[in-house]
């Protein structure tokens, strides 16, 4: 598939400069096809029936694996989840932490991760988002690093892979900002959260958690999908892997989404995705200070973040600003165009 066929699918590309998906990313149409597929089928034949549950789980089964191969882990260690925020809260409840233990995160993470940190009950302490600090922070008493692959702030990259290998305490990665951005390998990380919405252009209330080791994390939120069996009492032996960490239904439509979004990208996503991105850092720095570092977000400063944005939204031009830091983001993709570029660079000298 070259960049203008594969263009071509994103309707709303057509439409605005659109370097939204670190929110939101653009909607191809063999998602939306598929989404709608599978409710016409509903509307049309009901939500009953082995097939109807056949079809379900076929989906959880394609979707698992897709997932898997996308950041080098087993289909046994991930969990369908429908968001990042999810998948912390299942890693953080699991443990099972006390005032006693202490978790290691940085002043950059979103409130996803550290909503889940506190209500954990665990001491919270957090240090400036670089490795020394990160490094200097962890006593006798730590029993996780908690963090994001890239700050949702300023895009700049953690070297989670580093901390894990030199700190030897287990790692929650929040890869909201990552997966479907940059390469991602799982494999010598513990917990690796995926948000599906955003570089994934999957549907909403889509994602998942890896976990490594699925039999060493207790199954804190149970659903139906985690049980093998099950007693009166609700004790139940839980399903293999991962999947007994599953937290709710998932539509099958937004299943069915994510699988045909995970088609639509190309092999050559990452190298494009990267260029666009240095290209935007390049473009904006004649205009205005860039703060951002290595991965496809790029944060700049102005006087007034939200009349830009409003200014830009009226131009066609979709970027966030990010309330209380001066900032203002804009999120390229492998689909970016120069186009883009330019028309986001033109509103922001206007
Ligand atoms: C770094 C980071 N973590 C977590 C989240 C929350 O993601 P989700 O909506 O998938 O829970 C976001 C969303 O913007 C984010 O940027």
């Amino acid at each position: 598939m070259t960049y203008d066929e594969a263009r071509t699918l994103f309707p709303v590309l057509g439409r605005k400069a659109y370097l939204n998906a670190g929110t939101f990313g653009p909607l191809a149409r063999p998602t939306l096809e598929a989404v709608q597929s599978e409710q016409r089928s509903e509307l049309e034949h009901g939500r009953f029936g082995k097939a109807y549950f056949e079809r379900m789980l076929a989906f959880r089964i394609e979707l698992r694996a897709a997932l898997a191969g996308l950041v080098g882990a087993d289909p046994a260690q991930v969990a369908l989840t429908a968001s990042t925020t999810d998948g912390c809260n299942i890693v953080l409840a699991g443990l099972g932490l006390t005032a006693e233990d202490e978790v290691v995160t940085t002043d950059e993470e979103h409130f996803g991760l550290l909503g889940p940190l506190y209500a954990s009950g665990a001491r919270i302490v957090v240090v400036p988002a670089n490795a020394d600090a990160i490094l200097a922070a962890v006593t006798a008493r730590t029993r996780l690093l908690a963090l994001s692959q890239v700050l949702w702030t300023t895009g700049r990259a953690l070297p989670v892979l580093e901390l894990r290998e030199r700190s030897k305490i287990p790692i929650l990665v929040d890869g909201a900002q990552s997966v479907g951005a940059i390469p991602v390998d799982a494999r010598r990380l513990d917990f690796l959260t995926i948000s599906g919405q955003k570089w994934l252009c999957g549907p909403d209330s889509t994602g998942a958690l890896v976990v490594t080791d699925p039999e060493r994390l207790r199954v804190s939120r149970p659903s139906y999908f985690s049980q093998a069996s099950y007693e009166p009492t609700g004790r139940f032996e839980p399903q293999e892997g991962a999947a007994r960490f599953d937290p709710n239904w998932l539509a099958p439509s937004a299943l069915a989404g994510l699988v045909a979004a995970l088609e639509v990208a190309p092999d050559w996503r990452f190298e494009r995705a990267a260029e666009q991105t240095l290209r935007c850092r390049e473009l904006l720095a004649r205009h205005v200070e860039v703060v951002s570092g290595g991965a496809t977000l790029v944060s700049f400063r102005l006087d007034d973040p939200p009349a830009l944005v409003a200014r830009l939204a009226e131009s066609g031009v979709v970027v966030r600003d990010l309330p209380g830091t001066g900032l203002v983001r804009a999120s390229c993709g492998w689909w970016t165009s120069d186009d883009d570029l330019e028309r986001l660079v033109a509103g922001v000298s206007a």
